[in-house]
């Protein structure tokens, strides 16, 4: 017997969007999109891929496992200081090792939205710590008062993805600012905004930098995966107090983020007509899709992140395998959460087109099809 640790074994392994590749083979098709990742249907920033490809004649060097540039490039970008910053090979990673230096023991707690982002769960079970799960309200928002009330003297840790996967609701910084005041004050709340370019500007939106910067136990989370279109890459970051960056820099692998992905960072950074563009896009394309929803009788979510979630009203596991066929790939609610709900991100014209022909041809009536 190989003695794994029991609650290694009650983990489940990330269930990840399918593959084109895959779905291509499967079903024998010529033309497939891929709607179910949330990634950028404009790929990278140029800049970012001529970067790479003359930093690829360097990959025999070790990177720099300090990651200054690349943290130097941010704090310019942030307005933070670079000592406040950590890079991680992706957000999830962070999101793991936030969970490795909080918890640690059966008694400590950790609390997020349910339904939130499935990263989140294994942060608490490889502890193995208690997990809370709060429901999400009427409107699929995060529930920040009922949040607070499932807060305890043991409870260490808090998501909340801002704008939330997979619903793309957010909450507000009235709301925040209630939260942290409600909250015990050894609480340590992550504001995940993996997706913050899309929301940024938005009314009373919270920026957790500014909790940050005023000393409160608040860790922002960032990505370079979505609006900047690096996802295959791995490139995340995040900030917080002094504390916690010391902490993760004694847990970390010493070159946790390789120097193709530093160097990719930093030119995207430098590209804000790629964001803008992304992001312009991203606008459109939300109106697209949820009026896309409304005409097959569908309830989307006012959505704030690059896709959108709905209420099909009827099981979504046969949608998302009839939209499969017609060469379409969404994410199903019955892995995210809510088993009616199709979650479907932002793509090109010509993708949301396709997806929107497939969707009325799988939804409408039976007598009439
Ligand atoms: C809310 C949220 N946080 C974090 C991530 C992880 O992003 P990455 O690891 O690609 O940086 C995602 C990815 O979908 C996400 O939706």
């Amino acid at each position: 017997m190989i003695p794994i640790r029991r609650n290694v074994l009650s983990m489940q392994p990330y269930s990840p969007g399918k593959p084109i590749d895959e779905v291509k083979r499967e079903l024998g098709l010529d033309r497939v999109v891929k709607l179910a990742s949330n990634e950028n249907p404009f790929g990278p920033s140029p800049k970012a891929v001529a970067a790479v490809k003359l930093a690829a004649e360097k990959m025999h060097i070790y990177p720099d496992g300090a990651a200054y540039d690349l943290k130097q490039a941010l704090s310019a970008h942030l307005g933070i200081p670079a000592s406040s910053l950590m890079v991680g090979n992706g957000s999830d990673e962070l999101i793991h090792m936030i969970g490795l230096i909080l918890l640690g023991s059966e008694e400590d707690e950790m609390i997020m939205g349910d339904p939130s982002f499935s990263r989140y769960d294994p942060a608490a079970q490889i502890g193995p710590s208690k997990l809370i799960k709060v429901p999400l309200d009427s409107n699929y928002r995060h529930d920040l008062p009922a949040m607070a009330k499932a807060a305890t003297e043991r409870t260490k840790l808090l998501w909340i993805a801002n704008p939330n996967n997979p619903t793309g609701t957010i909450v507000r910084k009235s709301e925040v600012d209630q939260l942290l005041k409600d909250l015990p004050e050894q609480v340590v709340v992550v504001l995940d905004e993996a997706y913050y370019e899309f929301a940024e500007g938005q009314e009373d939106f919270p920026d957790a930098r500014e909790y940050m910067l005023a000393g409160a136990p608040v860790i922002g989370l960032r990505t370079f995966s979505k609006a900047y279109g690096l996802a295959g890459i791995r490139l995340g970051y995040g900030f917080g107090p002094e504390a916690i960056i010391d902490a993760i820099n004694r847990v970390r692998e010493p070159f946790n983020v390789n120097g193709l992905a530093q160097l990719a960072g930093i030119a995207a950074l430098s590209d804000d007509e790629h964001v803008k563009k992304t992001v312009e896009n991203n606008r459109r394309g939300l109106e697209f899709l949820a009026g896309v929803f409304e005409k097959v009788g569908a309830k989307p979510c006012e959505s704030f992140a690059n896709f959108i979630y709905a209420d099909l009203g009827r099981p979504a596991r046969p949608v998302f395998q009839a939209l499969l066929e017609r060469g379409v790939i969404t994410r199903p609610g019955d892995v995210l959460g809510n088993p009616t709900c199709l979650r479907v991100s932002v793509g090109t014209e010509e993708e949301m087109e396709l997806f929107a022909a497939a969707l009325e041809e799988v939804m409408a009536p039976v007598a009439t099809r």
